[in-house]
């Protein structure tokens, strides 16, 4: 029976993850820094490297998928020690683990590796050029991996939400129900992505044996928008008269650089997989339904 040990397993792509796992035959531990109420978690700190070889051994753990990470862009410009420990020290330290145990290791990545000087879709071999710290140590995690000389798929995605934890999507539907008017940037452009999306695409690659080689893939939902169109969708989903303004990034200057465009060419993924990735305003009506319904 396959074994997979899920680290990061209360985040939002772990909870996804955690879901659809409640449909297979294989045995799923879901793991995480922190106790989360109502959910069952195996305490493991990624950086804790005998603690987690250990777990590795005694479970006989054949797929390691690293859902935990840093992902505080803005806080990591001020924290560069602990998102270079989570980041890249982090995904080395199980990609030894994989290697000696044999395992394959499902890496996480960003589209923050990009400058975004791109202005069409960026493919998996274009050259990064990370902005921010954020940027830069998941850059360095990918690297360590691919050198690391063990089983790997390292999956990049970009603006991800879910029903679970905090995303923008969460904080759209709040505000555009309580306020009258917003402002929200429109050049920078890239692709909303529900965590489903990379959930169901890592479920289908370990439940269906899919893994041939090792490689990276470019996956987030289809299409194109700036975050000004992913708040007036999110609002208009919902039904909230809130008016949505588009503006410059000017207007809230942030310690971390984004790329201005993000877009990632996903037809490797679709062609290797066979996989089929939905329209992101389609993913965010299914998102936004999940999370009324729980209302
Ligand atoms: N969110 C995005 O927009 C986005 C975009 C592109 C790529 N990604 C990548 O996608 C992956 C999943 O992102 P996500 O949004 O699901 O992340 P998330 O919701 O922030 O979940 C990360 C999880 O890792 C846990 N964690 C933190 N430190 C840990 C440690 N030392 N050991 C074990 N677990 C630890 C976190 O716990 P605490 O909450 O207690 O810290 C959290 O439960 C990450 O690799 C991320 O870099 C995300």
């Amino acid at each position: 029976m396959k074994k997979i040990l899920v680290t990061g397993g209360n985040g939002q792509l772990g909870t996804e993850l955690r879901l659809l796992a409640r449909n297979s035959a294989a045995q799923w531990y879901f793991s995480d820094v922190v106790e989360r109420e109502g959910v069952e978690t195996i305490l493991l700190d990624i950086t804790n490297e005998e603690a987690v070889g250990q777990f590795v051994r005694d479970n006989e753990i054949d797929t390691i998928v690293n859902c935990a990470a840093y992902t505080n862009v803005e806080g990591a410009e001020d924290d560069f020690a602990r998102c270079d420990l989570l980041n890249r020290v982090a995904p080395e330290i199980l990609a030894g683990i994989a290697r000696k145990a044999g395992a394959l290791l499902i890496q996480i990545s960003t589209d923050f590796i990009f400058d975004g000087t791109a202005t069409t879709p960026i493919p998996e071999d274009a050259p990064a050029k990370p902005l921010s710290v954020y940027g830069k140590t998941k850059y360095a995690g990918e690297l360590a991996v691919v050198a690391s000389d063990c089983r790997y798929l390292i999956f990049r995605t970009a603006w991800l939400y879910s029903p679970f934890g905090k995303n923008f999507t969460k904080t759209m539907m709040k505000l555009t129900s309580e306020k009258e008017r917003i402002k929200v940037v429109i050049d920078q452009v890239g692709t909303p992505t529900s965590a489903l999306t990379l959930a169901s695409l890592i479920f289908d690659v370990i439940e269906n044996d899919k893994y041939r080689a090792n490689g990276i893939y470019h996956i987030t939902d289809e299409g194109v928008a700036s975050w000004f169109d992913f708040a007036f969708a999110v609002g208009q989903i919902c039904g909230n008269k809130c008016i949505v303004e588009p503006c410059m990034s000017d207007a809230f200057p942030q310690k971390a650089t984004r790329p201005h465009f993000s877009v990632l060419d996903k037809a490797k993924v679709k062609a290797d997989f066979g996989f089929t990735i939905p329209y992101w305003r389609d993913a965010l009506q299914v998102c936004i339904d999940r999370i009324r319904s729980q209302e």
